[in-house]
C-alpha cells in the first residue's frame, strides 16, 4: 500500500484536531478507507509554544513553504486562515502538483475563481468542504448532487459564534461579552473574532455559497453586511413580544439584475425551522426549482466537526492521487455579476419612541405610504412621554424602506427610531 504524505499548515483548533485524528486514528482511517495517510510535516507560527497533539513522525517547521518544497509531502492542508501566507501557499502547492485542502473561507471567498483556475491548470484539486458550515456537508451537495439544479435562493445561519451568542442572549443566560468569550474558549471563533461578530465570516461563506449555487462569484465588498454588535437587550425583548427569534442570516439570491448576497440580523418567526437552530449549530436552506426546499443542518464550528470535514477532503484527494477516483474541484464561477441590494425586497421591523398625541399615527402612516411601504402591524406600548411603537412592514425594496425611515426621522413627533431589524420567513 502506498503511503500518502500529508503536510499541514496550522495546528490550532482545526489543524491540531486533524493531526490528532490522523496520527492517533491512522489504523482506523486505513481500515475504513484502505488508505495509509501519514502526517509528514506541520508548519506553525510559534515553534516554542508547547503543543498538546501527538505529532507522530512529522517534522515541525516555521515556514509554510517548506510543505511545498518537501518531496515527501504529497498533499497540503491549509488551516492557518487569513489571506497571506495562506494564498501564496495554496498557489505554490497547486502549481507544484500537490492537491490542496483548505478550511479558509476568507481566502476562498476573496480569490476562489483564480485559485480554482490554478488548480484546474495544474490538474490537481482544491477542496474546501470545511470552509462553509463546519461539519455540515454542503459544498459537495451543491457542486455534485445539485449540479443540474437551478437554484434561486440560499439562506442560512452560517456562523456558529454569532448563533451561539444570540442563543445565549435570547435565553437570558449571558451577556454579549461573556457569550463571545465562551465561544472563543470552545474554539468556534475566528482567530480575530471581529470577523464573526461583524458578519465578515458569514459574508465570505455567502460569497462561496452564491458562487457554487449560481455560478456567479460576487466580490466580498459587494455583500451588504451588518453584524450583531449593535443589537441591544431591547431588540431581544422586541423579538420575543412578536413571537420571533433574532438570527444572523446570510442570504444569497438570484435577482433579475444579478446575484445579491447580504448578511444581517433578522427576526425569524419562532415557528420557522431556522428559529430552532441554537448554539454553534448552522443550517442552510437551498431553494431549487425541481427539488423545492432542502435544509442542511449540523455543527457549524469547532475543532472536531471541522477537522472531520477537512479529513473527508484529504481522503478524497488521496484517493485521487492513487488513481482510485477522479477528484475534481468545484467548477470556477464567473466573477462580477452582483445585483443591486437597493432594489431587493425586504421586510422591516421598527421600534419608535414617539409622542402620544392625536394625529401622530396618521403622520407615521403617511411617511410609510409616501415611501411606498405598506404597514403590516402596529403595536403601541406606554402612553404620553413614554410611548413607543412597534411596527412591522410588508415587503418593499430596501431603498423604499430606508426612505420611509428617513422620513420618520424628520417627523417632530418621532423622538427616536430606536431600532430597525429586517424580518425573514414571515411572508411567502
Ligand atoms: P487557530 O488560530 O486556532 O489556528 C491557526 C493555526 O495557524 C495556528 O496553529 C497558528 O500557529 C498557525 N499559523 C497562523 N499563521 C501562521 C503562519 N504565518 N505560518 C505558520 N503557521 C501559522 O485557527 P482555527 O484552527 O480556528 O482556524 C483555521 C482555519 O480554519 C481558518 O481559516 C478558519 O476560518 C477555518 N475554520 C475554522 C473553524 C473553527 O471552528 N475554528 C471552522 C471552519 C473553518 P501557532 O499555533 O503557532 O500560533
Ligand atoms: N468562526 C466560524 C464560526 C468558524 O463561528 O462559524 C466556522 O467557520
Amino acid at each position: 500500500m502506498r503511503t500518502i504524505g500529508i503536510g499541514i499548515a496550522g495546528a490550532g483548533t482545526v489543524g491540531g484536531t486533524l493531526i490528532d485524528r490522523l496520527v492517533a486514528d491512522r489504523a482506523a482511517v486505513t481500515a475504513r478507507t484502505g488508505l495509509d495517510l501519514e502526517v509528514r510535516r506541520v508548519a506553525l507560527r510559534d515553534l516554542d509554544r508547547p503543543r498538546s497533539f501527538d505529532k507522530g513522525a512529522a517534522v515541525i517547521s516555521g515556514d509554510v513553504m517548506e510543505l511545498v518544497a518537501d518531496s515527501r509531502v504529497d498533499l497540503v492542508v491549509e488551516v492557518i486562515g487569513g489571506l497571506e501566507p495562506a494564498g501564496s501557499l495554496v498557489v505554490a502547492a497547486l502549481e507544484a502538483g500537490k492537491p490542496v485542502v483548505t478550511a479558509n473561507k476568507e481566502l476562498v471567498a476573496a480569490r476562489g475563481p483564480e485559485l480554482l483556475a490554478v488548480a484546474a491548470g495544474a490538474g490537481v484539486p482544491l477542496l474546501f468542504e470545511a470552509a462553509v458550515g463546519g461539519g455540515i456537508p454542503i459544498i459537495r451537495p451543491l457542486t455534485e448532487t445539485l449540479a443540474g439544479e437551478r437554484i434561486d435562493r440560499v439562506m442560512g445561519i452560517v456562523n456558529g459564534t454569532t448563533n451561539f451568542i444570540l442563543t445565549a442572549m435570547a435565553d437570558g443566560g449571558s451577556d454579549y461579552a461573556t457569550a463571545l468569550a465562551e465561544a472563543q474558549r470552545l474554539g468556534y471563533a475566528e482567530p480575530d473574532p471581529a470577523a464573526d461578530v461583524s458578519g465578515a465570516d458569514a459574508a465570505a461563506k455567502g460569497v462561496i455559497l452564491a458562487g457554487l449555487a449560481f455560478g456567479v462569484w460576487v466580490g466580498v465588498d459587494d455583500v451588504h453586511r451588518e453584524g450583531i454588535e449593535r443589537l441591544s437587550p431591547a431588540d431581544f425583548e422586541m423579538a420575543a413580544r412578536l413571537g420571533h427569534v433574532l438570527k444572523l442570516l446570510a442570504i444569497a439570491e438570484r435577482r433579475p439584475d444579478g446575484v445579491v448576497v447580504r448578511v444581517h440580523p433578522a427576526l425569524v418567526p419562532a415557528t420557522h425551522p431556522l428559529a430552532a437552530i441554537r448554539g454553534a449549530t448552522n443550517a442552510i436552506f437551498i431553494e431549487g426549482s425541481s427539488v423545492g426546499e432542502l435544509l442542511f443542518a449540523g455543527p457549524g464550528a469547532g475543532g472536531e466537526p471541522t477537522a472531520m470535514a477537512v479529513l473527508g477532503d484529504v481522503i478524497d484527494a488521496a484517493r485521487g492521487l492513487l488513481g482510485g477516483s477522479v477528484v475534481v474541484s468545484p467548477a470556477p464561477a464567473a466573477t462580477g455579476g452582483a445585483g443591486s441590494f437597493d432594489s431587493t425586497p425586504t421586510q422591516w421591523c421598527l421600534r419608535l419612541e414617539v409622542e402620544d398625541s392625536p394625529g401622530v399615527l396618521a403622520q407615521i402612516a403617511a411617511a410609510f405610504g409616501e415611501a411606498g411601504v405598506s404597514i403590516k402591524l402596529v403595536r403601541q406600548d406606554g402612553r404620553g412621554e413614554g410611548a413607543s411603537l412597534l411596527m412591522v412592514t410588508h415587503g418593499a425594496t430596501e431603498v423604499a424602506q430606508r426612505s420611509a425611515v428617513g422620513a420618520l426621522r424628520r417627523l417632530h413627533a418621532v423622538r427616536e427610531v430606536a431600532s430597525t431589524i429586517r424580518v425573514e420567513g414571515d411572508e411567502a
